[in-house]
């Protein structure tokens, strides 16, 4: 049995580094263990503009001082947004791709799109100049119960808008069903999906077991175990469409653990510990570098990673909480333990 695994350096084609104190507090953990990193656009006002999205770049490159990380950045799509502004973004370097939050889906999604064909002229836009589209896969029909709200997405904008655009490139992001992985798994080779570390150990009993457990909200919610075993087959199967995105989503204790608490599961700081002890549960570690390190550069007509990571097989416990300024966090993980270790 192999006692350590190194790897390329890996990507997280999805995560949420914030801004101020707690993306202060949260980048370096993604860029201890990635190259580069999707961030998501949606801050408090959101990233919508070529200029936000470069000065946010550079408060992320303060914030990883001496770190060898890349930030890689997306605009957040609104019923107003401008084609000409996305696609200057997209040819300047500074938009890697656009992400599509329908409205009232998710955290900071209420600037989002309120009917996916109002912004069909951005997306021709997109799929001219190969620029991909980033999804949130469910619908915000509120007579739409919350476990079928991926699965519904995928029959009434999904499907009708790869029928209409048929060449644009599209993240399923954080896929968390069987049929979603079914759906990427039949579409043309410019459909992709990122699958979470929590998404692969968690199912919706998680969330309820013993009382109310806020740490493992996030959304899209933890399905039945039923669909988390077809996320793991998926994952761990070698399939190029499915690649690494952690969606490590931090918010401060406080607000987590409220009457309304935030959805979001902050999974940075042991990702690809996670990520390694699911892969070796699967008996499929020799899989894990191409989905952590390989195909998502691919999709995204990105050049691999030069540097390396190791892991090694050694349990230890992951920590209870971080600080983040005057919050804390509570790691995804918090106080278990985990079969691997991240040396370097
Ligand atoms: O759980 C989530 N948290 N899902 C999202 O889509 C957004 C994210 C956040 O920004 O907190
Ligand atoms: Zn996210």
């Amino acid at each position: 049995m192999a006692e350590t695994i190194t790897l390329r350096r890996p990507d997280d084609w999805h995560v949420h580094l914030r801004d101020g104190d707690m993306l202060k507090a949260v980048a370096g953990h993604t860029a201890r263990q990635f190259g580069r990193a999707i961030v998501m656009p949606n801050l408090v006002p959101p990233v919508t503009t070529v200029k936000a999205a470069s000065d946010y770049r550079l408060r992320i490159v303060s914030a990883t001082p001496g770190a060898d990380f890349t930030p890689l950045m997306t605009a957040y799509l609104t019923d107003q947004i401008d084609a000409d502004e996305i696609a200057r973004g997209h040819a300047e370097g500074v938009f890697t791709a656009a992400k599509l939050y329908p409205a009232g889906a998710t955290t900071n999604s209420e600037h989002g799109v309120t009917d996916i064909r109002k912004i069909y002229p951005v997306l021709e836009r997109m799929q001219a100049i190969g620029m991909p589209l980033l999804v949130h896969g469910e619908v915000t029909d509120p007579a739409v119960d919350i476990f079928d709200r991926e699965a519904v997405f995928l029959d009434r904008v999904f499907a009708p808008l790869l029928a209409d655009l048929p060449g644009l490139k599209v993240v399923m992001e954080h896929v968390t069903t069987r049929e979603g992985v079914e759906f990427v798994k039949a579409a043309g080779p410019n459909v992709a999906a990122t699958i979470t570390p929590h998404h692969l150990r968690i199912n919706r009993n998680a969330i309820f077991e013993g009382g109310i457990r806020p740490h493992f909200y996030c959304l899209p919610i933890a399905k039945r175990e039923d669909h988390r075993l077809a996320l793991r087959r998926v994952a761990t199967s070698g399939n190029p469409k499915f690649f690494l995105g952690t969606d490590s989503a931090p918010h401060s204790v406080a607000r987590k653990e409220m009457a309304c608490g935030c959805a979001g599961i902050f999974n940075a700081p042991y990702a690809m510990e996670s990520y390694a002890t699911t892969f070796d549960e699967e008996g499929a570690l020799e899989k894990l570098e191409g989905f952590a390190s390989e195909f998502g550069a691919r999709f995204y007509g990105l050049p691999l990673n030069a540097g390396t990571i190791t892991l090694q097989r050694k349990a230890f416990a992951a920590r209870e909480r971080f600080s983040a300024g005057a919050d804390e966090l509570v790691p995804f993980h918090a106080g278990q333990a985990l079969a691997w270790t991240f040396v370097d």
